[in-house]
């Protein structure tokens, strides 16, 4: 059993196949975080000292015993104002204007399965048994109910979070804040990791002790933003790739969010994650109930690389729901640095043509195909296809580029609008922007207000009937600014909080339509690159691109930021020209490609202006993508070094389920006069077993390779690149 009752101690343990977690509500009422860890058993944790007497922690009303502190204890979710002072997960207004919230312990309950959140992306039971257990705690003044849900994913060795808060008084009372969870770990010093960056340059890792401080990764922007993703990992102070304690908490989220720490003055350290509270205030009537997006916990004691692992498989299993996350994705050019919006039908098929004569499958059409979109400051909102810039209806082109053998994508961004639009001059109110004020803009466009039906509805209505009368085969969704003027013409002047979270439940609407009555159209999130590159994204979209930086020496720091939290498959990553065009390096063709096969590989550049040699060198790029997309799909990823701090090169590895393959590959990222050797080891082969070396036909056994590891000749020259294949072999 994953969850173990004992009625009579009120004590509550989950158990996963490697980690317990431990909760005890006490004869107050009072729910107690107790442990989260490596599996202890049927062990019983609860306390035989109490906290000690802590000046100025008071005691809840009616207890008279000073070392009995809401400040001072570990508690599975707090509420607000009544005696603890470090972050809390609710603040609130009761009726009556007080801002407090005093949870006790009502009762608890087994489920079978796993629970779902209305309206909210999930992660589901695919092959894991997964059980809930809800635990319920009240306010005996207002009657406040917040229902704690937790999912349990035994195998996977997952633990799922989410909140429902209930108005269980009689009359309305607002939610100023609502977290999804809180994990407080009573002992122990944590370091955090955390992935910060900008646009072309997102999830960059930092990791650094926690202070005696409160640290806040947040999103303000309506996204979860390039700048701070919505993961964060904490590290006992000397873990590594390899060994020692962490774990991860990840949310399920695509808007503005929060995760705190904090640690206490008796060196407890608190994580509290969910909605941003900063502009969040929602009206709940009497009887409804407020739901809170999902948290993904997981831990483990052998380092980063199976931690990040971890997350890997569970987004594949049991949050990603397309059909597609099972599938090799298919080798697709995208013509956006080839042409920007300069083209006609006829460059697009000229590019599809070349492209399918070197083996790529499916070609994209990115943004400029629509209204009047001449340049990135006009025509969003008008899905009409321009045919006189096409040459062509969307129709004939499509069946073109199918009368090559090949598939066809298209590029949409249904959030915005532009000014000078048909859509802005019908519905100016359907623009998020305050009565007086002249909104900020983001590229020249406005946003949609996606918490209205009514906007859901006709976008709905405009995409269904663009993937049902054209032979679509995959979506780029884009969304290419962040939101300001947050202000909805649907809501009173009193519900102006609510607009940013509805905008995300109509947006999670709008998703859950579209990607299920296409299940078989492959979607590929976006927002200027990775800026809403997160687990509720996923849910919808098996694959997001990965950064509109396409530099291939960037994208190693870039890809390796996000590897820890997402899979490789999951990051779309393409080939484009040299000198790059963000950065404007030049770089060889055989090391573009060797880091793009690390993530969603495709093209996006002219291949008509490449030489014979380098068309030829695509050939078999495509051919060795083949190989390696298994890899890629359920294989173990391992990071071989830090891209971050090892200067000289970058390193990584695939690895067959069974362990029957690996690739290996590595870039130079700062060759050195007078070198010394390119040496790695490699992880997770099987140490009896017998691997071939493409490279050289030599033949080493695992553990060889994982201890002695390989030394590589001299790699001079601009960022070279090598890819290693290791193929298990009978032994001579
Ligand atoms: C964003 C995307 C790019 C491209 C452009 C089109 O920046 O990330 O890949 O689609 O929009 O405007």
């Amino acid at each position: 059993m994953s969850i173990q009752i004992t009625p009579a101690k009120k004590l509550f343990t989950l158990h996963t196949a490697h980690t317990s977690y431990q909760m005890w509500a006490d004869e107050r009422g009072i729910l107690h975080h107790l442990y989260y860890g490596p599996a202890i058993g049927d062990d019983d944790l609860r306390p035989t000292e109490f906290y000690s007497d802590c000046g100025f922690s008071p005691n809840p009303a009616g207890v008279e015993v000073r070392d009995y502190s809401l400040d001072t204890m570990s508690q599975e979710y707090t509420g607000c104002g009544v005696g603890d002072y470090r972050i809390s997960c609710l603040s609130v207004s009761n009726p009556d204007g007080s801002p407090l919230a005093d949870l006790r312990y009502v009762d608890a309950k087994v489920l079978p399965g796993k629970y779902a959140l209305p309206g909210l992306p999930a992660s589901f039971d695919g092959d894991d048994d997964c059980q809930t257990l809800q635990i319920t705690l009240k306010d005996a003044v207002t009657g406040l109910t917040v229902i704690l849900l937790y999912g349990v994913f035994e195998k996977a060795d997952f633990i799922t979070r989410a909140a429902l808060i209930q108005n269980g008084g009689d009359a309305p009372m607002q939610l100023h804040k609502a977290a999804s969870a809180c994990l407080d770990l009573p002992f122990g010093k944590w370091e955090l990791i955390h992935f910060h960056g900008r646009h072309c340059m997102e999830r960059q890792p930092e990791r650094a002790p926690l202070p005696f401080a409160v640290q806040t990764l947040r999103s303000a922007r309506g996204a979860s933003s390039h700048h701070h993703n919505p993961f964060a990992i904490l590290a006992a102070p000397h873990t590594t790739e390899d060994a020692g304690d962490c774990l991860g908490a990840m949310l399920v989220y695509s808007g503005n969010f929060k995760i705190e720490c904090e640690v206490s003055q008796l060196h407890s350290t608190r994580l509290v994650a969910g909605i941003s509270d900063d502009d969040f205030t929602w009206t709940l009537a009497p009887g409804e109930t407020f739901t809170t997006p999902e948290v993904l916990f997981s831990y483990t004691t052998n380092g980063l690389g199976e931690l990040s692992r971890q997350y890997h498989r569970f987004l594949q299993h049991s949050v990603i729901r397309s059909s597609w996350k099972e599938r090799p994705r298919p080798i697709l050019i995208n013509n956006w640095e080839a042409t920007y919006m300069n083209f006609d039908g006829e460059r697009i098929y000229a590019i599809a043509k070349q492209a399918h004569e070197l083996g790529v499958e499916m070609m994209v059409l990115d943004d400029g195909w629509f209204g009047e979109r001449v340049d990135d400051s006009s025509g969003l909102g008008d899905w009409w296809v321009n045919e006189e810039k096409l040459g062509c209806s969307l129709s004939d082109l499509i069946a073109r580029i199918r009368g090559l053998g090949m598939q066809f994508g298209i590029w949409i961004e249904p959030e915005m609008v532009c000014y000078g639009t048909k859509l802005y001059a019908e519905h100016p109110e359907w623009v998020l922007s305050a009565p007086g004020r002249t909104p900020a803009t983001g590229r020249s466009q406005l946003v949609l207000d996606m918490g209205r039906k009514d906007v859901v509805d006709y976008l709905y209505g405009i995409f269904s009937a663009l993937l049902r009368d054209n032979d679509i085969s995959y979506i780029k969704w884009d969304m290419n600014r962040n939101i300001t003027d947050l202000f909805s013409r649907a809501l009173p002047a009193g519900r102006q909080g609510e607009a940013a979270h509805r905008y995300m439940l109509g947006l999670y609407d709008l998703l859950e339509r579209l990607t299920t009555q296409f299940p078989d159209v492959l979607f590929e999130g976006c927002s200027g690159g990775g800026g809403r590159f997160d687990a509720g994204m996923l849910h919808y979209f098996p694959q997001i691109w990965c950064s509109d930086d396409t530099d291939p020496i960037q994208r190693l720091k870039i890809q390796y930021g996000t590897s820890f939290g997402y899979p490789p498959c999951s990051m779309g990553s393409h080939v484009s020209a040299s000198p790059n065009h963000q950065t404007g390096r030049h770089t060889p063709l055989s090391t573009r490609a060797v880091v793009a096969m690390a993530g969603a590989f495709g093209y996006e550049l002219d291949l008509g202006l490449l030489s014979d040699e380098e068309k030829a060198q695509i050939r078999t790029q495509i051919e060795t993508c083949r190989q390696l997309q298994p890899l890629l799909i359920d294989g173990r990823y391992d990071r071989l070094t830090d891209a971050m701090t090892d200067t000289y090169f970058t390193a990584w590895q695939f690895t067959a389920p069974d362990a029957s393959r690996a690739a290996v590959s590595l870039v130079v990222v700062d060759p050195k006069p007078t070198p010394w050797p390119i040496h790695i080891t490699l992880k997770g082969l099987d140490p009896e077993a017998h691997y071939r070396d493409s490279r050289t036909g030599k033949v080493y056994t695992g553990a060889a390779l994982c201890h002695a590891g390989l030394t590589l000749p001299i790699l001079a020259g601009d960022y070279t690149a090598v890819q290693i294949l290791l193929d298990r072999v009978d032994p001579e």
